[in-house]
């Protein structure tokens, strides 16, 4: 079956639309502004296999695609490698030769530290890069190639800290929220005046749908999709040991080498826990220990002088904090990762305590209408 343009919709495939940033541009499109989306998942289409990329693409002929799929951070050099890079390019040359464009996903790991960093700045390839960082420069670099050789239509959506609801994997800025809530941070892992910037999960759909509107601007560009305003690391943190009311992490801090000395035991100590049979792990962003160190702020203004219009200028890693906390606190709870938190913080009608403790009167509540949990449906449009 070969599907196309169904009543006038625009027809897009996400690749990574079970994850983090990939997952919103799903629920956008379909279900916010009624586009044709297909969103298979890395079982019914691999990109680490090239055969299922032109399966499915022979079946499926879309308008454009956008490419979110990452393989996991602590991947091995092949898995990187054939995910992160092969997959990305199999992709960006069915586009070529559909004449579609392609939305690719790319990350602040391709850029130096520093302030002010633009999108020329990247660093130089070299094999001392990690895996992840290697493997999205490479992809960024074989783009513009593709653009010249093969008449690619791209655009490259750098994104820096990734703040948002349902990261299920608990990665980067919420493994971050997890450590503090997790009483696992005891000391700032970093130290004064170090700033990042951070990019707003619930944004980059309009951004993507913007630039697929907009190919004459933005094709062949790389941006980077960023709030404005960078973010001390520390303050961060400090804010959100506030807002949970602990006394953990103390606002003391931890000199790199004992970060990477302590980070090093660590290892030894997994190590042995492994010839016991135990199975544990590093976090992942332990790779980027030294990155909470180095001030890194991606520039944002190509991106303000372009012609895209922020669609909530207000909202901030800060703003969205007690929202964010909220939500992965209650997750973490009921998925049992962390200990019970103030619970008429984080479940203000109390409802899940009364289903534990006193069922009988939560439904005779429930039926006497005295409390209304239900969502009210309608069959009008
Ligand atoms: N999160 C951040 O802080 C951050 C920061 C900067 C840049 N980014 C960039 O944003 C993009 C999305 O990241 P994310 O945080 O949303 O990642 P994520 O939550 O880890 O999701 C990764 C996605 O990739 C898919 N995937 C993995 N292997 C695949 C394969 N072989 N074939 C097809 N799909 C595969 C996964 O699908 P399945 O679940 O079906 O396997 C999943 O949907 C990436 O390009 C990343 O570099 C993220």
């Amino acid at each position: 079956m070969t599907k196309t343009i169904k009543g006038g919709k625009k027809f897009g495939v996400i690749i990574g639309g079970s994850g983090l940033v990939g997952g919103g541009i799903d629920y956008y499109f379909k279900k916010k502004w009624g586009y044709e989306i297909l969103a298979p998942n890395s079982k019914k289409l691999s990109i680490r296999d090239p055969k299922d990329i032109e399966e499915y693409f022979r079946d499926y002929r879309p308008d454009f695609i956008v490419n979110c799929a990452i393989a996991s951070l602590d991947s091995d050099p092949k898995i990187s490698f054939e995910i992160n890079y092969l997959g990305a390019i199999n992709l960006a040359k069915v586009a070529a030769a559909l004449g579609i464009p392609y939305i690719f996903i790319s990350s602040a790991a391709v850029l130096p530290e520093g302030d002010n960093l633009s999108e020329d700045d990247r660093r130089p390839l070299s094999a001392d890069l990690g895996n992840y960082a290697k493997s999205k420069l490479m992809s960024e670099l074989t783009l513009q190639h593709l653009k010249q050789t093969e008449g690619l239509d791209y655009t490259i959506v750098r994104l820096a800290i990734v703040y948002g609801k349902h990261d299920h994997k608990i990665q980067g800025f919420h493994r971050l929220l997890f450590s503090i809530a997790d009483q696992s941070m005891p000391l700032l892992f970093t130290r004064k005046e170090v700033f990042h910037s951070y990019s707003n999960a619930k944004k980059v759909p309009y951004f993507i749908r913007h630039i697929l509107e907009n190919r004459q601007e933005f094709g062949g560009q790389a941006y980077h999709f960023v709030d404005p305003k960078p973010v001390a690391l520390d303050r961060l943190i400090l804010t959100i040991r506030d807002i949970l009311q602990l006394k953990r992490p103390k606002a003391i801090y931890l000199p790199l080498p004992v970060a990477r000395f302590g980070a090093k035991c660590l290892a030894q100590f997994l190590r042995l826990l492994a010839k016991l049979g135990i199975d544990a792990r590093l976090p992942q962003e332990l790779m980027f220990l030294s990155q909470f160190y180095q001030t890194q702020i991606l520039s944002s203004e190509k991106l303000q002088r372009s012609s895209f219009v922020d669609p909530h200028p207000e909202q901030t890693v800060y703003s969205q904090l007690p929202d964010l906390i909220q939500y992965y606190l209650t997750r973490w709870e009921q998925l049992n990762l962390i200990n019970p938190f103030n619970e008429e913080f984080f479940d203000p009608q109390l409802l899940a305590e009364e289903f534990l403790n006193k069922p009988e009167s939560l439904l005779a509540d429930i039926h006497s209408k005295k409390i209304e949990p239900f969502q009210t449906f309608s069959s009008e449009q």
